[in-house]
């Protein structure tokens, strides 16, 4: 009996030597590069950009995704990325004017959603005033009212933790510097795809999927009245326009953050214009607009229908024969946009395991 146990002893021992041999060369093969990751998306969505800059990797996004919840990131070691872009509500705060940075002053604009940030080619923030993702986060991250971290003591304090310092030398073959961090934070939001709504169900013929009578009555309004700026399958044209909601955008203060696009370009045809943000998730993102001033949707519609201000960049589609302003909608039609509107919240994008909070 005694040898007989020994015997398998010896012989269990071997197998799991074996297999644990195995398993180091077969993984050792495999992790000595990162390895490309894919951002899916269907096919009626633009094409989905390369990023030669900066190829996405599964470990760069995981790394970005660690940075995005890592409190590290601020200068008291309180806020991340996270406290302002919240998973369940497509990465927005459901504040209009959040106060929860290091200073404790309301900022001057709403936290949007981070919905598809693959394609957004045309500038971040609601004026462009960032090119793209490599230099957005450097806005957050230093700014007084927001992280107010010091970049240099960032990186000190990054490379206090040895699961980073293996991290980065192995995604970006280096020591730990700003640009990586920021690099890996682009490559985690690049991969916030939002397709997998009851709409993009609808488009995808899924079985048993149809848009109720007054679900593409709203789509069909979306369509004819929206979509000019709100559109395609991403709905939005990446494009800054003037939408009403103000006539007045002289203000010599705050770095003319009222002036919209023009704070950027100089160039006064671009006063009050802004970026257009999506309608996907819509429904889980309020308050709206650039500086969160319509608590409801109900409140957005009213606001095209009745409410829209004249000024000399109002867009040409809020102009009826140049005379009234604004989108007639009835009622009616109100509540056909609104459960359209619903049709575009994504659970799977909301509640999704790879995008929330690592374990
Ligand atoms: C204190 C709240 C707060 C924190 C923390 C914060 N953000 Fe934001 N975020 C905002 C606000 C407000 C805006 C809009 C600013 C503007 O447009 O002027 C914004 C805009 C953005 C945008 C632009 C989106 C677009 O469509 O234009 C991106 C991307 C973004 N944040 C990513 C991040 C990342 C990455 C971090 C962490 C490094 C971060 N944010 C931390 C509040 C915050
Ligand atoms: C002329 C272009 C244009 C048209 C047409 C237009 N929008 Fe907008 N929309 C915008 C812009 C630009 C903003 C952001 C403005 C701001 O923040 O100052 C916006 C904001 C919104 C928001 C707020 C989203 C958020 O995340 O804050 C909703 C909702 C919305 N629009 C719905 C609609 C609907 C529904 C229609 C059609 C009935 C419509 N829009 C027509 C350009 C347009």
């Amino acid at each position: 009996m005694i040898a007989e146990r020994s015997t398998w002893g010896h012989l269990i021992f071997a197998i799991q030597a074996c297999l644990i041999c195995c398993s180091c060369t077969k993984t050792d093969a495999k992790v000595q590069e990162p390895q490309p990751f894919l951002v899916e998306a269907p096919s009626y969505f633009p094409t989905v950009p390369l990023f030669p800059d900066n190829p996405l990797t599964k470990e760069g996004v995981a790394l970005g995704r660690l940075l995005f919840y890592d409190t590290r990131l601020s200068g008291n070691n309180t806020l991340s990325c996270a406290s302002c872009h919240h998973p369940e509500k497509a990465f927005s705060d459901g504040i209009a004017l959040t106060a929860i940075g290091a200073s404790g002053t309301a900022l001057h604009r709403h936290a949007p959603a981070l919905i598809n940030m693959a394609w957004a080619n045309n500038g971040l923030f609601w004026d462009g005033g960032s090119t793209n993702l490599e230099s957005q986060a450097f806005g957050p991250l230093t700014a007084g009212d927001e992280m107010h971290q010091d970049l240099v003591t960032l990186v000190d304090e990054l490379n206090q933790v040895p699961d980073y310092v293996n991290r980065f030398s192995f995604v970006f073959k280096d020591d730990i510097k700003v640009n990586y961090i920021i690099m890996a934070l682009a490559q985690f939001e690049r991969t916030l795809v939002s397709a997998g709504s009851k709409y993009d169900a609808y488009l995808q013929h899924k079985q048993g999927i149809q848009l109720s009578w007054q679900e593409q009555q709203g789509l069909q309004i979306v369509e004819q009245k929206c979509a000019g700026c709100h559109e395609g399958a991403l709905f939005t044209d990446n494009d800054y326009h003037n939408n009403g909601i103000d006539s007045d955008f002289r203000n010599a203060e705050l770095e003319g953050i009222y002036k919209g696009r023009a704070r950027i370009t100089y160039n006064d045809a671009d006063l009050g214009k802004f970026k257009t943000p999506t309608l996907r998730n819509v429904m889980v993102t309020a308050p709206y607009m650039h500086d969160g001033r319509f608590a409801t949707i109900e409140a957005v519609l009213d606001h095209y229908a009745h409410s829209v201000k004249d000024s000399p960049t109002l867009d040409s589609l809020l102009q009826i024969n140049g005379q009234e302003k604004g989108i007639k909608l009835t009622e009616e039609e109100k509540q056909a946009v609104i459960a359209f509107l619903n049709t575009l919240t994504d659970n799977n994008f909301l509640t999704n395991p790879d995008f929330d909070k690592p374990q």
